[in-house]
């Protein structure tokens, strides 16, 4: 996108306010004052853009893109399939989604069309097609958004139909391949007609896993599908406006990410944390460490900057207890995600809902729409800081360390009958989690990736549970840890392939030459058990004494790998906990055990000196603080409830945020953040701006980076 500043601005829904048009002036006055740029507008807007099929009123549109144009706001204009308008379903039913127990839902809500409906995505390019048309050349039209944050599933018999046509082409055709993937001898499941096929439902079929692997892999097919008809118009009437759809929060995973940032040209989400819940606003489910790790994902994606298309600039309407944000924190989180790689911060919403379900949902302006209020002016505030920072926009990151996280891995991990269920299922996000937690108090940034991607410029690859490993994975991995990359996988790795059969031959399948071990048997521990775990003398791992290992316990055998660390009881006491096993030129350690934090401390602490990484202050950072390095700058950011004290090493900045110099020891408020521009002992430098684009051109430790 040709636009040279962050973009700071949000989801703007005029079309509430369209009985009192001089609320819209108001709106473009407060957007200066708020140092807002930019606005996604439409998103919801169908019913006022058709009200009757094929009679378009854009009339008030167009009065939003000229205030717009006027007052310098850019648009990212939405097309409106998120939700119907009323006409649409009470003539052509076949629009509504039909749910599992094959009831045609009524209209109603939104983001509930069915994704395969001809009616529906024809309605979509009628009306995509007027906007481009009339839109499409307006100068301040940077993107489109296409529809809202596709999620959910039909199970109408047009996408059965698909999904049939989905499965013939992936088993070429051939029924008996099918039956092989899908395990059918198992309870007479045989499948002899493709007629016979259906999506799973709770009346219906449920475990048989590859079946529920390739349902949900076809949703996430025809969610493509569906985009890509969507979009088909604005490429082809706009094809010099990039095109993106907002993926939702972090904790949503039934669509498979990774394709979809593929089938887009920009990737951006909408990011809504959980702070101030009961526990550490930066190490919950939804805190600060897997925002972080989400961003970076987003990032990685592309390879490039994406976007945070929604945040909340205030209380988020549907949480158990939805906290105030307590003062400073809104600015720590924007700027998370740009140290993270966005090029934006745009909120959901603009001005607060009179009605509805979101009309507590916090906004920049509130009911009582003045600037004079806490929230306002904290969003005011921020628009100063981001304006700046020109200097990161389009830059990007080239991370030494790579994760693994995979959509269909973790599809078929939840799905597993055993060894663990219950309330926290197998935890992915949470095992994950607490891999990562040591990289983001070390200020290292990370790529997170799916098994798919390129290995060839990582120094390490995490990739905790890898479950599933699909056709050429394991071979890849090996091949990285010849080239001398250093990987790390844990406890049930290597278990099933694509379509969720186990492997033969001994655990962790495909990786077993490569980690010399095999895993025997996995024990899973009640929630308030635990099993110690005890390091080799000289382990060379940075381990001392002993560790406590919960719910998760693999009985390994080392198979050429070194033992570096032994379960210390249970019946499989002195058993290896932990191994490494020399590869080619470079490592591959298997953790055996889900460990308690000081041991991921203590393990990726030695990895991170060992390995030589990069941290973006040289040095580990107190609990709650990350940092991250975007353009040169380094992003130092708070999300303690009390002060800390950061050591900046021995290297001199200029806080960007308030024009200070800092070095040495300083206090980090609560809820703060620093942009440090690194300056030379006597004079300023400014920090060399980075694009995005080749590989090279990364930002990979640029000439004002900060020292490792
Ligand atoms: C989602 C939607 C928005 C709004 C917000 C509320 O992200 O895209 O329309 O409902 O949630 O947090
Ligand atoms: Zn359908």
């Amino acid at each position: 996108m040709p636009f040279p500043h962050l973009l700071h601005g949000g989801d703007y829904n005029p079309e509430q306010w369209i009985r009192t048009p001089e609320v819209w002036d108001e709106d473009f006055r407060l957007m200066k004052l708020a140092g807002c740029n930019a606005i996604s507008l439409g998103i919801f807007a169908w019913a006022m853009l058709e009200p009757e099929e094929g009679r378009f009123e854009l009339g008030w549109m167009d009065t939003i893109f000229d205030k717009a144009e006027e007052n310098g706001v850019q648009v990212i204009l939405a097309t409106p399939g998120g939700a119907r308008p009323a006409w649409m379903p009470l003539k052509y039913p076949e629009v509504l989604r039909v749910d599992q127990y094959g009831r045609r839902q009524k209209w109603g809500g939104r983001h509930n069309h069915c994704f395969t409906s001809p009616v529906y995505r024809e309605k979509c390019q009628i009306i995509n097609a007027k906007l481009a048309e009339r839109y499409g050349q307006r100068p301040n039209l940077i993107l489109w958004h296409v529809n809202n944050e596709y999620s959910g599933e039909c199970h109408c018999d047009l996408c059965q139909d698909a999904f049939r046509a989905f499965l013939r082409g992936r088993y070429h055709d051939d029924l008996d391949q099918l039956n092989h993937a899908w395990w059918s001898t198992f309870w007479s499941h045989t499948i002899s007609d493709w007629s016979q096929i259906e999506p799973p439902s709770k009346i219906g079929e449920t475990q048989v896993h590859g079946h529920t692997l390739d349902w949900k892999r076809f949703i996430t097919h025809q969610t493509i599908d569906c985009f890509r008809s969507e979009s088909e118009p604005l490429r082809r009437i706009t094809p010099h406006v990039p095109i993106t759809t907002n993926l939702m929060m972090g904790g949503f995973t039934d669509v498979d990410y990774y394709k979809l940032a593929d089938a887009c040209d920009v990737v951006s989400w909408d990011s809504y944390p959980s702070y101030h819940d009961r526990s550490d606003d930066w190490l919950g489910p939804l805190g600060a460490v897997w925002t972080s790790f989400i961003h970076s994902q987003r990032r990685a994606m592309k390879d490039k900057p994406f976007l945070l298309m929604e945040s909340a600039p205030a209380m988020q309407n549907y949480k158990p207890v939805c906290k105030l944000k307590r003062p400073g924190l809104h600015a720590v989180e924007a700027l998370q995600a740009v140290g993270h790689g966005s090029d934006s911060v745009l909120y959901f919403q603009w001005r607060k809902s009179r009605g509805g379900v979101e009309k507590f949902h916090g906004a920049v302006v509130d009911h009582y729409a003045s600037e004079h209020v806490r929230t306002f002016r904290e969003v005011a505030e921020l628009g100063k800081a981001l304006a700046k920072l020109d200097g990161v926009v389009g830059t990007n990151a080239q991370p030494e360390v790579a994760f693994i996280y995979d959509y269909e891995n973790r599809w078929a991990l939840n799905e597993a009958a055993g060894p663990i269920n219950g309330k926290k299922d197998k935890d992915y996000d949470g095992v994950v989690r607490e891999h990562y937690r040591p990289f983001w108090s070390n200020g290292i940034g990370v790529d997170v990736i799916s098994q798919d991607h390129d290995f060839a410029n990582y120094k390490l690859i995490v990739a905790p549970m890898l479950y599933m490993i699909r056709p050429g994975v394991g071979e890849r991995l090996e091949r990285f840890v010849t080239g001398g990359g250093t990987l790390v996988t844990t406890f049930f790795s290597g278990v099933v392939d694509e379509s969720d059969l186990c492997f033969l031959n001994g655990f962790p399948g495909p990786l077993r030459k490569l980690m010399g071990v095999r895993a025997e048997e996995t024990d899973t521990l009640y929630d308030d058990e635990s099993v110690a775990i005890v390091s080799s003398r000289k382990n060379g791992a940075g381990l001392s004494g002993k560790y406590a290992a919960a719910q998760w316990c693999d009985l390994i055998h080392a198979e050429g790998a070194k033992v570096l660390a032994s379960y210390g009881g249970e019946f499989y006491k002195g058993w290896p906990a932990l191994t490494v096993n020399a590869h080619g030129r470079g490592r591959a350690y298997y953790i055996a055990s889900r460990n308690d934090a000081r041991f991921h401390d203590d393990f990726y602490d030695h990895l991170v000196r060992q390995l030589g990484l990069s941290r973006a202050l040289g040095v580990t950072l107190p609990e709650g603080v990350t940092a991250v390095v975007r353009g040169g700058y380094v992003f130092v950011l708070g999300f303690n409830r009390a002060d800390v004290k950061v050591n900046l090493s021995a290297r001199a900045f200029r806080d960007v945020l308030s024009g200070k110099r800092v070095s040495g020891k300083v206090v980090l408020p609560r809820y703060s953040a620093m942009v440090l521009e690194p300056v030379a002992k006597t004079q300023a430098r400014p920090p060399t701006p980075r694009r995005a684009g080749s590989r090279a051109n990364r930002g990979r430790r640029p000439a004002t980076s900060p020292a490792r």
